[in-house]
């Protein structure tokens, strides 16, 4: 098995554009902001999305943050979103990395490689220690979590969503 994380990027958008559309638009706290753009809309989406990436066109209430597709073999399997600071809403709830294995592709251990590669691009940026929530119910994403190292640091109810909620911390030094 061969993979590779890559930069979202306006070059991959035709073989990106089905993937895109097998996940669904909100599950679990993760977005996908492209479920159900035109193909059009969706090369203007990616361009954006490289805009933010480089901290271009925010608006008041947003960080910075990059996107990542996970290729295996070839194929996007997974995408992940890697804030590059937080605020003080995704200090409580939001974290710096939002991530998902398309459903076809789920069960396989992608998300762990996901997350970790993802986490080596935080260390890149120097971002440490990384921060990332999961519903505690979601018992994959906690899984994938902790087999990635992860630390969990506090479990809380979250009123609005009425379900519990866990941190996790990432130390980015020890990775390799
Ligand atoms: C959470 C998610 C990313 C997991 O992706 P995945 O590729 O299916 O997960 P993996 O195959 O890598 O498995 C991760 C861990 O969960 C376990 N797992 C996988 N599916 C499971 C299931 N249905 N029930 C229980 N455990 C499961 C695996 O055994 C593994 O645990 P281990 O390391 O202790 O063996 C995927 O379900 C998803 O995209 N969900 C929607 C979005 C989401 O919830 N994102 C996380 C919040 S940001």
């Amino acid at each position: 098995m061969k993979y590779e994380l890559k930069t979202l990027d306006v070059a991959d958008a035709h073989r990106l554009y089905d993937f895109y559309q097998t996940i669904p638009a909100a599950e679990n706290g993760a977005g996908n902001k492209a479920h159900g753009l035109t193909q059009e809309q969706f090369i203007e989406w990616i361009k954006q999305e490289e805009r933010w990436s480089r901290g271009l066109d925010l608006r008041a209430d947003w960080v910075a943050g990059t996107t990542y597709v996970l290729y295996v073999d070839g194929a996007p399997v997974g995408r992940s979103n890697l804030r590059h600071y937080l605020n003080a809403a995704l200090e409580q709830d939001g974290g710096h990395i939002g991530l998902s294995i398309a459903p076809q592709y789920r069960g396989r251990g992608y998300s762990k490689i996901l997350l970790r590669e993802t986490l080596k691009r935080a260390k890149e940026k120097e971002i440490n220690p990384v921060l990332v929530f999961h519903f505690s119910d979601n018992v994959p994403a906690c899984k994938m979590s902790e087999s990635v190292g992860g630390k969990l640091v506090e479990e809380r109810f979250h009123e609005k969503h009425g379900r519990f909620i866990r941190k996790y911390t990432f130390d980015t030094s020890k990775l390799d």
